[in-house]
């Protein structure tokens, strides 16, 4: 059993609470936020004790700090908990650069203490079966892939989405670990990126909540086209923006040798999960595991528990927390040198519009 509190009582916190009912190897005792009255509120709703900051980290029925707080607090929150001897599972990105992810890391190892990262999405029925079907070579041998996360913007639902637009947040640091996590798992680390990003507007309106209609600025990059190359070989590219209106991409398409694999969204546990061989047979497998008919968002720090009592890796770990970091820090940095090309031309005329048959004028 891990007695557990939780920094930063904000939107996500709610479904780990909820979460950890199907896990009685876990117990949140309590929760603290930098604003009070979150903590509170949080508290009350689910019959726990609201902290300070400072008291939660230093509480000693606490075993491991689930820190939920906004992506820039990431790594500070995180080292301050190993410093007070604690575990720490932290939501994505581990931290903003991985000089700042090296550094907790060390702590961490030095300190004896273990750190997990989300998302545990990967853990889930939908990407479990997904990796079975390649690991048992369902496609034959990967040979490449695609995946979108193309988005219009987290302001049309979330009533404080400044952070999406500053340094640390952006639709790779953001939605990234999901997609590149669940990647990792089915196809093994990355050796190289290259790619592309724009900054499509350079304000944002905020769509709900008390501050509706208020302008906020963009200070990032938001439309990224990435190239990913995988130790084994495959090369997938990878789209992530906040400027996309719609779309309708498969979240992740598996291509191998014998077939190709639509894998589910990994922002969700479940599936569906499809195989096709030919080019109009199109299977949806049932899933062969688990944790995919709800929101198990805690499943990686409940996995983590039975790692330690075993003495064995967990599997949502700082080093698959690191690597996914490194990849993104890479995308956005790369800036995509390319080869630039001396040669332009014209853009073809449009045809006019009903044009008779036979005439071209
Ligand atoms: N909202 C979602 O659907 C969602 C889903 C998955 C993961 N996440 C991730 O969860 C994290 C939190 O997201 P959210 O949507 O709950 O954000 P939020 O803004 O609703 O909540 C974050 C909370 O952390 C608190 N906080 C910030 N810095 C702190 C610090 N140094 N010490 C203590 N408290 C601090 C804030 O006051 C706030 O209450 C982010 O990393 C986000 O990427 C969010």
């Amino acid at each position: 059993m891990l007695r557990v509190g939780i920094v930063g009582s904000g939107f996500i916190s709610g479904a780990y609470l909820r979460a950890v009912e199907d896990f009685p190897n876990l117990r949140i005792i309590a929760c603290s936020d930098v604003n009070s009255a979150a903590a509170e509120e949080k508290a009350r709703e689910f019959r726990i004790q609201a902290q300070s900051v400072e008291e939660l980290l230093g509480n000693p029925e606490i075993d491991l700090i689930l820190n939920l707080t906004v992506p820039q607090s990431h790594g500070s929150v995180s080292l301050r908990a190993i410093e007070k001897g604690k575990h720490v599972y932290s939501e994505k990105p581990l931290a903003l650069s991985i000089k700042e992810a090296a550094q907790l890391l060390s702590a961490a190892a030095a300190a004896g203490k273990r750190v997990g990262v989300a998302p545990d999405t990967f853990l889930g029925g939908g990407q479990q079966t997904a990796r079975k079907l390649i690991d048992t070579g369902a496609i034959g041998r990967p040979i490449g892939g695609t995946a979108f996360i193309l988005l219009p913007g987290h302001e049309i639902w979330h009533p404080n989405p400044d952070f999406f637009y500053q340094p640390g947040g952006g639709p790779v640091l953001d939605m990234g670990p999901y997609y590149l996590t669940a990647l990792v798992n089915l196809l093994g680390p990355i050796k190289r990126v290259t790619s592309i990003g724009n900054r499509t507007f350079d304000e944002r309106e905020i769509q709900s909540g008390p501050r509706k209609g208020e302008r906020i600025p963009v200070q990032i990059s938001t439309h990224f086209n990435a190239l990913l190359e995988f130790q084994e070989g495959p090369v997938v590219s990878f789209h992530a923006s906040f400027d996309v209106k719609e779309h309708t991409h498969w979240p992740i398409e598996i291509y191998g040798t014998e077939g190709t694999l639509q894998v589910p969204d990994p922002n969700t546990f479940g599936g569906p999960v499809r195989l096709l061989k030919h080019r109009k047979s199109v299977t949806e497998v049932p899933l062969t595991h688990g944790f995919g008919d709800r929101n198990y968002r805690i499943i990686g720090v409940a996995e983590m528990e039975k790692a330690i009592e075993k003495g064995r890796p967990h599997r949502a770990s700082a080093e698959l927390g690191y690597h996914v970091l490194e990849v993104m820090e890479a995308i956005i940095q790369d800036g995509g040198k390319g080869t630039m090309l001396s040669s332009s031309c014209e853009r073809p005329a449009a045809l006019p519009s009903q044009l008779r048959l036979g005439t071209l004028d």
